[in-house]
């Protein structure tokens, strides 16, 4: 058989995950769940559950995927054959096309906005150019196109050449442009009251749904529970620390959510928006931002930072689409380029319905993250701790017995006991609430 693509140096794999990771997820889910889940209290309890649910999970996927050496179907096939968790790949097909969906919507946002930041639109004061852009069903769906284009293109091109180039460069500068605009917002007139809110916990706040909110969050930002991480795991080699690329990801992820509330919240109070008005909040806050800013500076960073959100919502979403193309191609014999475009015209149209619909838009963002990508990240997590035998995931935790022998005993208990325990939680608070 054929040696399986792998990334070239080590610093790509965290690179690539990472890239998959950080995403509009961070950039735009985060602050608006942030507002919606009562400020700092959310936080806290996000912070939570990326240490007891989402690196266990994401370390089982790594386990998965880098012992099976394939998608999430022929990984599982492989290390477990004939047995019934296979049928987790199904998830892992449907959840991404789910996912891509309404994500596209937004990427296509991002591409509207860079439009306008070119042409200048956010040099005057323009609170609720957000509104223009929900009203106009058209523009949406026409922006999602040229999103959902986009992907395909770079897919096509192939594991390396299309993901490591794009991640390599725009991370750095969408770091250091999230962080021009923290230090901006800073200075506005008002913005002390954003910083309370992130940093002053509220503990009343803390209710069934703001955990289940952000364990949602934290599946979704870590791209859990969809394959994704398994996919990219199997091109690692033998040699990378996986707990390394956990912390790694997790990390910078959490540090990119951390760094867009600290851009968005100020500004939200300053100008007087409501925090907790859901998906259009920094998308009327940062307009506002922009404006605020002297005219050239204003131009430049809006422009640079609509560039580099969008980078980064490509890098996620070629990642969600590699899944689903990996399968096809694995399993089914289809040719990278049909898998390729049959796809992203299946997650088009589906992505059409939610530019008309808010209402779609809000159930499969919610489906996704309460439900389908917590179940797929359980399955895994189940796998590793009870299908595989320990001594086979030792060896990949600790690369043979070399490294990480203390922490593996914490890691195993996670994914085996308290990943599985905690996602039954959440769901039985999801129907409840
Ligand atoms: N984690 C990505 C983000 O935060 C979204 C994503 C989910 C990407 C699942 C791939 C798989 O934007």
């Amino acid at each position: 058989m054929k040696r399986r693509e792998q990334f070239t140096s080590r610093l790509a794999v965290v690179f690539a995950m990472a890239g998959s990771a950080i995403g509009l997820g961070n950039i735009w889910r985060f602050p608006y769940l942030v507002g919606q889940n009562g400020g700092a209290a959310f936080i806290f309890v996000y912070i939570i559950a990326v240490a007891l649910l989402a690196i266990p999970v994401f370390l089982a996927e790594c386990v998965i995927g880098r012992r099976g050496g394939s998608g999430t179907f022929g990984a599982m096939r492989k290390l477990a054959p004939g047995s019934k968790y296979r049928w987790a790949g199904l998830v892992t097909v449907v959840t991404p096309v789910v996912l891509l969906s309404f994500y596209s919507v937004v990427g296509g946002w991002s591409v509207d906005y860079l439009m306008k930041a070119c042409m200048l639109r956010f040099t005057k004061d323009t609170t609720g150019v957000f509104d223009g852009l929900l009203s106009s069903a058209w523009e949406s769906i026409f922006m999602h196109t040229t999103f959902m284009i986009g992907t395909a293109i770079v897919i096509l091109l192939g594991v390396k050449k299309g993901i490591e180039r794009f991640t390599k460069v725009t991370m750095p500068l969408l770091f250091i442009l999230i962080l021009v605009i923290v230090i901006f917002g800073l200075t506005l007139p008002g913005a002390g009251k954003g910083v309370e809110y992130l940093i002053k916990p509220d503990f009343t706040k803390i209710t069934p749904s703001v955990i289940a909110a952000a364990t949602g969050q934290a599946f979704f930002s870590m791209s859990l529970g969809v394959g994704t991480i398994l996919t990219y795991a199997s091109y690692v080699s033998k040699e990378e620390n996986l707990m390394v690329s956990a912390w790694g990801t997790a990390v910078s992820d959490l540090l990119f959510a951390l760094l867009a509330g600290f851009a968005i919240m100020p500004a939200v109070f300053a100008a007087g928006i409501e925090p907790g008005q859901g998906p259009g909040l920094i998308f009327d806050t940062l307009p506002y931002i922009f404006s605020q800013m002297s005219p050239w500076v204003g131009a430049m960073v809006s422009i640079l930072f609509f560039l580099s959100v969008l980078v980064a919502a490509l890098t996620s979403s070629i990642s969600l689409l590699e899944v689903g193309v990996a399968y096809l191609v694995e399993e089914k014999g289809i040719s990278r380029t049909k898998a390729t475009i049959g796809l992203a015209a299946l997650v088009w149209a589906i992505g059409v319905a939610c530019s008309l619909s808010g209402g779609v838009f809000n159930f499969l963002d919610h489906l996704c993250s309460d439900w389908l990508m917590p179940f797929g990240g359980v399955l895994f997590a189940m796998f590793v701790g009870w299908k595989m035998s320990k001594a086979d995931v030792r060896d990949e935790l600790t690369n043979g017995g070399t490294r990480n022998i203390r922490i593996f005993n914490v890691a195993y208990f996670l994914i085996r006991y308290i990943a599985p325990i905690g996602v039954l939680g959440i769901f039985v608070t999801n129907l409840l609430r």
